[in-house]
């Protein structure tokens, strides 16, 4: 039985018992569905957004192009439990915690140190699940990405979901997350996040959206994209892709966004850049302007006209080009029977410096504890160009 046919059998029973507080029941369990979704609209129309509650996830964003036609530029699946059962797990556009990016060995302490004796007091460990056990990868097997958010408030333009990390995955204490998504006139959606911790915890959060502005009308992959980062450093990494500790002047390298060129334009020079036989981008750039007051990236494409500017608080920003990706798209991009393959999106993941908790030398401070709550927001802001 469908879930629409499930739920109008359970309000069916709900009236046939006649008890109103039967019937508010089952209202309350279909808004309780973790991939119940919830479209919110822009009253200009500029921009309409759907949500389902499990991992806070955006499933569609619709905008406009150049002519005027909505198209959706994020990707994701028809059938949303695939976020759940999807084994190859690609993280369409969730909240990823409690600690997003990877973990060396698992493995960090409290007060942070460089590489931790295994055994010491306040060392933890979390399940690796990347790189054959080298290291944690987006918070452990089931980070928040594959939680059931739950809905705390409702509007036709905003949604707030709640989450309740009871020290799950090894990490310690509590941790109590809302996250607020909304869309407002001009093209704008906002995402925010405000974190309560009840131990001393790292919490790295990120939003892990793919885009592909041209929603496979015309072009399958991201190449052609023209792409702004405002960051003069890199994160340099091993083959794992953990933090060295060095920072990479972007001068002169593939990693030089400060002017606006295609994705592509040094393509063949990305050649095992994110890892062993992959090419494209999966690297941490470290924003060069330390307020939200400008862009920190910005992401159009020529073809259909679609411009995407990004700001943020966060420090730092992930840019993964999909080299890994190999997922059935949704029939509005071409699918089923056509995949999300190799550079058919970018992600743009607002982050921290990534495992900051096992490079004490860059004296950032990632450790949240009662009194000092986290906080991350993105805006997202949509226009065209000519
Ligand atoms: C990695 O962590 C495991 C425990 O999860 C530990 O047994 C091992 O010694 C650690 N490796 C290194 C190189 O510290
Ligand atoms: C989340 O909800 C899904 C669907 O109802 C369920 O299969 C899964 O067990 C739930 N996960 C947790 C951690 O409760
Ligand atoms: C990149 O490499 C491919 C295959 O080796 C080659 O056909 C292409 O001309 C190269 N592009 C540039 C811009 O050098
Ligand atoms: C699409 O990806 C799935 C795995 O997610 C794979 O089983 C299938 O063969 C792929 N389809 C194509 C056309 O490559």
């Amino acid at each position: 039985m469908g879930f629409l046919q499930r739920l109008s059998l359970l309000a069916t029973i709900a009236m046939l018992v006649a008890a109103p507080a039967r019937a508010e029941v089952a209202a309350s369990q279909a808004t309780d569905w973790p991939f119940d979704v919830t479209t919110l609209r822009a009253p200009d129309g500029s921009i309409t957004a759907k949500f389902v509650s499990f991992g806070a996830t955006m499933t569609e964003l619709w905008v406009r192009d150049r002519a005027g036609d909505a198209r959706d530029v994020v990707l994701g699946y028809d059938d949303n439990t695939k976020l759940l059962t999807d084994p190859a797990h690609p993280v369409f556009n969730p909240i990823v915690g409690r600690y997003a990016n990877r973990i060396k060995n698992g493995t960090f302490s409290i007060p942070i140190t460089k590489d931790p004796q295994p055994d010491a007091p306040n060392v933890y460990h979390i399940p690796t699940n990347d790189h054959d056990g080298q290291d944690t990868l987006h918070g452990g097997i089931y980070g928040w990405d594959r939680r059931n958010w739950t809905v705390l408030a409702r509007t036709d333009t905003s949604v707030t979901y709640h989450h309740l990390d009871a020290a799950d995955e090894g990490f310690l204490g509590d941790v109590e997350a809302t996250v607020t998504h909304s869309v407002e006139n001009g093209g704008t959606l906002r995402t925010s996040v405000h974190a309560t911790a009840t131990e001393k915890t790292p919490i790295m959060l990120t939003q892990h959206i793919y885009w592909n502005l041209d929603a496979f009308q015309g072009a399958d992959d991201v190449l052609a994209h023209q792409l702004h980062v405002d960051a003069s450093r890199v994160v340099a990494v091993d083959g794992d892709a953990i933090p060295t500790g060095d920072l990479i002047d972007v001068g002169g390298t593939p990693f030089d966004f400060r002017e606006t060129q295609k994705i592509g334009a040094r393509w063949n020079d990305t050649v095992d850049l994110c890892g062993g036989g992959c090419q494209g981008y999966d690297n941490c750039w470290i924003y060069d302007h330390s307020e939200q007051a400008r862009p920190g990236v910005s992401l159009w494409s020529d073809l259909s006209g679609i411009r995407l500017d990004v700001t943020t608080d966060n420090p730092a920003v992930q840019v993964y080009t999909g080299y890994w990706l190999d997922t059935p798209r949704k029939v509005v991009h071409g699918g089923p029977d056509v995949n999300y393959t190799k550079w058919s999106a970018v992600a743009i993941e607002q982050e921290g410096y990534i495992d900051a908790i096992n490079t004490p030398e860059w004296g950032v401070d990632q450790i949240y504890y009662p009194g000092k709550d986290y906080n991350w927001e993105s805006v997202y802001k949509f226009s065209t160009v000519p």
